[in-house]
């Protein structure tokens, strides 16, 4: 614990820490004794979970009531950072729109690419740079499993966790001289308000498990400083390994497509 603290202090930033899986980040990072920088839109959530974790750890947490989608919504978070080290960055804060991709808004598709892609490299870049400086620190990037093939009808979505997927583990081998640590986490279904909220959709009909945060964020932070990309959860890891070699690229999608399409309440 003490090496971990001292590999990837003062502070881990979460965004996104509000809920889900950010949420479970901070929790598993304050019990090895990291200070927190938690940020997200919901700021009431941030000072709860901020009080609970001060109560039953002895670290500081800092709260940024911030809409990562606003202009200079970058700027502020550096501002209010510039006095802390930053030692981990975990810029988890996601959304999703699924369906007909011509169906969907163009604005919340936009905001989709911004949130997922844009704000991820802007915060790898400006904090990733401090860490190589310091020679140490480290970056868990938020893929999908939906990251590792195209998926219809999932389509903007899919392709904003293939490029997390690639650039963080691009980045695992370019920050490795500098003693800096990148994975990437792949998780596939996992409980959380952004699966609640998908009304429309029966994953039961998928071949696909949901799973809890807890083990999912655990594997990541287990990955941390020794692999470049980690998928949590045997049927998962299954899924991808016959997916990558057993299958051409193409028909992963078709098969995707159809597994999709099945599990929409509301067809197209
Ligand atoms: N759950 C899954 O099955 C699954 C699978 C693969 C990958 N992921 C990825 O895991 C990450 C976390 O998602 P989750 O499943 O934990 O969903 P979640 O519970 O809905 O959490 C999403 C978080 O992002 C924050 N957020 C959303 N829009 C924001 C904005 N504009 N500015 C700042 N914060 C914003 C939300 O906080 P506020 O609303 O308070 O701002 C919330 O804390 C995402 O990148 C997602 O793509 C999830």
């Amino acid at each position: 614990m003490k090496q971990f603290k001292e590999k990837y202090g003062d502070y881990a930033l979460i965004t996104g820490a509000s809920s889900g899986i950010g949420k479970e980040f901070a929790k598993q990072l304050a019990a090895k004794g990291l200070n927190l920088v938690l940020v997200a839109r919901r700021k009431n959530k941030l000072d709860e979970l901020a009080s609970e974790l001060k109560k039953q750890h002895q670290i500081k947490v800092k709260t940024i009531e911030l809409d990562l989608l606003n202009d200079k919504a970058i700027e502020r978070l550096v501002y209010e950072t510039k006095d802390l080290t930053i030692g981990l960055v975990i810029p988890n804060a996601g959304m999703e729109v699924h369906g007909d991709f011509v169906k969907n808004n163009y604005e919340a598709e936009s905001k989709v690419v911004q949130l997922n892609t844009l704000i991820p490299m802007q915060l790898a870049h400006i904090y990733g740079a401090k860490m190589v400086k310091r020679k140490k620190g480290g970056i868990i990037f938020i893929s999908s499993t939906f990251g590792h093939q195209s998926v219809p009808y999932f389509a903007n979505y899919a392709a904003t966790k293939a490029y997390i997927l690639s650039i963080g583990q691009a980045l695992n081998y370019e920050f490795k001289k500098s003693g800096v640590d990148a994975t990437v986490l792949s998780p596939g279904l996992t409980k959380t308000e952004m699966v609640d909220g998908m009304k429309d959709m029966d994953f039961g009909k998928m071949p696909i498990v949901e799973m809890k945060v807890e083990p999912v964020v655990k594997k990541a932070i287990n990955a941390l400083g020794k692999k470049q990309a980690t998928i949590p959860g045997g049927r998962n890891i299954f899924m991808d390994v016959m997916g990558k070699f057993t299958t051409p690229r193409w028909m992963l999608t078709n098969m995707f497509g159809f597994l999709v399409h099945r599990a929409m309440v509301n067809k197209y």
